[in-house]
């Protein structure tokens, strides 16, 4: 039996994502993408919309949207200014539908949901 055959599928996969982390690529660390598969605003309203609408794609590392809690992909996006990024939600980019699919989410709301997601995902533990 060889070793590869002996470790749980898990851990192998851990291994390799962690290695190809190192690469000079920019794709998120299995910690962040654990953080963006879990993590959900405090507040229960803000939730319930960002579970209903942007999850679906901020969550998950397979499309092209920046991850919830990776910094390093928010970083530019926040440069822009908070008040493009909900133009951009509203008129919809590139993969995102305008609105991001929340149709009745105002302003403050996206605010809201922005920082949420872009709140790098390392500095929730200290
Ligand atoms: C159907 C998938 C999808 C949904 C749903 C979605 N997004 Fe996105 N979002 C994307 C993709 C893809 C991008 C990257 C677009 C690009 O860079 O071309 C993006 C980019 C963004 C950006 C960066 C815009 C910029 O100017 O760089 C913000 C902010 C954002 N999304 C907020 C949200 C919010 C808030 C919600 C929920 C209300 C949401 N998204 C729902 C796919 C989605």
């Amino acid at each position: 039996m060889t070793l590869h055959q002996r470790l749980p599928r898990a851990v192998v996969a851990t291994i390799a994502i962690g290695l190809t982390a190192c690469n000079g690529d920019h794709s998120p660390s299995p910690e962040i993408q654990a953080h963006a598969a879990h993590s959900i605003p405090a507040r229960p309203a803000l939730a319930a919309i960002y579970q209903r609408s942007c999850q679906t794609c901020h969550a998950r590392g397979t499309s092209d949207a920046p991850l919830t809690g990776h910094g390093e992909a928010w970083q530019p996006r926040l440069d822009k200014g908070m008040d493009t990024l909900v133009d951009n939600v509203v008129s919809g980019m590139g993969g995102m539908p305008p609105y991001g699919l929340c149709m009745d989410c105002n302003a403050e709301q996206f605010r809201q949901l922005i920082r949420f997601m872009a709140t790098p995902a390392e500095t929730e533990e200290h």
